[in-house]
Parts: C-alpha cells; sequence; structure tokens
C-alpha cells in the first residue's frame, strides 16, 4: 500500500496522520535515499504526538529521545554508524520498551536483524514528489486488519485534500 505526497508539507501532514495508529512498543524503519523526506515525516509524527520542540536530523547524534506524558519517542539515524559498531550505540535499551516507540532512519542496516516492525520506504518521483509506502512484518494480524483499514482511511483523506 502506498500513499503519494506531492510536497513537503504533505509528507509532514502524513507523518502526523500515521502518528494516531502507533502506540508504544512500535519501531518504525524508514527507508529511501538522502533528502527522500524521512526526517520530515518524522517530525510530522512528533507534532502528531504534541512534541513541538524543533526536530533537526539526528545525523550527528545518533539517538535522539522526546518525551510526551509516560511515552518516550526515539528518532534515530544510522546513516554515519558502520554495520560493525551497531551494537555499541544501546539500540537494545530502547528496541520493544513497552514505554517506547522507536523511529529508525537507515534502519535497513539492521532490520535484518529485526523482528516486528513497520517499514515506511520513501522513493522519489521528482523533485518535490514522492511515494511513501508501508510495510508490516510479523505483525499481528489482527493489528495488520486495523493498519490496513487506517491506511485506507488515510489515502483517501489524502486524495481528497
Ligand atoms: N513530497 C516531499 N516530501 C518530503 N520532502 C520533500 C518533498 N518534496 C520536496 N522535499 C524536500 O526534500 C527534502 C527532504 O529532506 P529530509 O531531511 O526529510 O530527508 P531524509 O530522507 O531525512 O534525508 P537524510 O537521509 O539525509 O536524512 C527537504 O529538503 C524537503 O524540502
Ligand atoms: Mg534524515
Amino acid at each position: 500500500m502506498y500513499i503519494k505526497s506531492f510536497s513537503k508539507y504533505q509528507t509532514l501532514l502524513l507523518g502526523e496522520s500515521f502518528s494516531r495508529f502507533l502506540k508504544p512498543k512500535d519501531l518504525v524503519i524508514l527507508e529511501g535515499q538522502l533528502g527522500a523526506g524521512k526526517t520530515t515525516f518524522v517530525k510530522g509524527i512528533l507534532k502528531g504526538f504534541g512534541i513541538r520542540k524543533t526536530v533537526i536530523s539526528p545525523t550527528f547524534i545518533l539517538i535522539r529521545e522526546y518525551k510526551k506524558r509516560d511515552i518516550y519517542i526515539y528518532h534515530v539515524d544510522l546513516y554515519r554508524l558502520e554495520k560493525k559498531d551497531i551494537d555499541t550505540i544501546g539500540l537494545e535499551d530502547i528496541l520493544y520498551r513497552k514505554d517506547s516507540i522507536v523511529l529508525i532512519e537507515w534502519g535497513d542496516k539492521i532490520s535484518n536483524l529485526l523482528s516486528e516492525h513497520i517499514k515506511v520506504k520513501f522513493n522519489f518521483l521528482d523533485i518535490n514528489s514522492r511515494q511513501i509506502s508501508f510495510y508490516l512484518n510479523s505483525i499481528s494480524a489482527d493489528r495488520r486488519k486495523i493498519f490496513n483499514e487506517y491506511l485506507a482511511a488515510l489515502k483517501n483523506e489524502f486524495i481528497r485534500n
């Protein structure tokens, strides 16, 4: 299932809408080339959680922590991390924690090690357009059903706009 975004603003809105589906213990892997829109989407998610602090790309700081009420949101960027160093950054301390949602850019570096996760893939269509695809990996059938209904609604919402 995919959705097209025709502007940075739409990708932000999409992230904001997508945030309504997320809950603690979720892991979201964001995949796509440099400048594809991964950080923009994360900004939307954080906005959806009511986190106002400006989100800058965590390329130099590997893990950024945000908190809303009793939920932690971690924004991770593995772009500069070498595969051999992955187990040195403490990812295992935040993954699948019952109070945490983890969003990882360039997470495909570790996705073969991960079980349950949602993958969001960004593809360039042209300068201002992106195709954003969603994949569920090892997610329970119940949740998968909810997700598909949710995405269909989201897609309608976006087609209308
Ligand atoms: N439809 C769109 N959605 C998202 N960003 C867009 C879109 N159209 C143009 N852009 C531009 O593309 C860039 C996306 O940057 P962003 O930091 O979100 O990418 P990224 O995937 O996180 O890249 P990196 O791998 O470097 O972290 C921004 O400069 C934004 O203005
Ligand atoms: Mg980024």
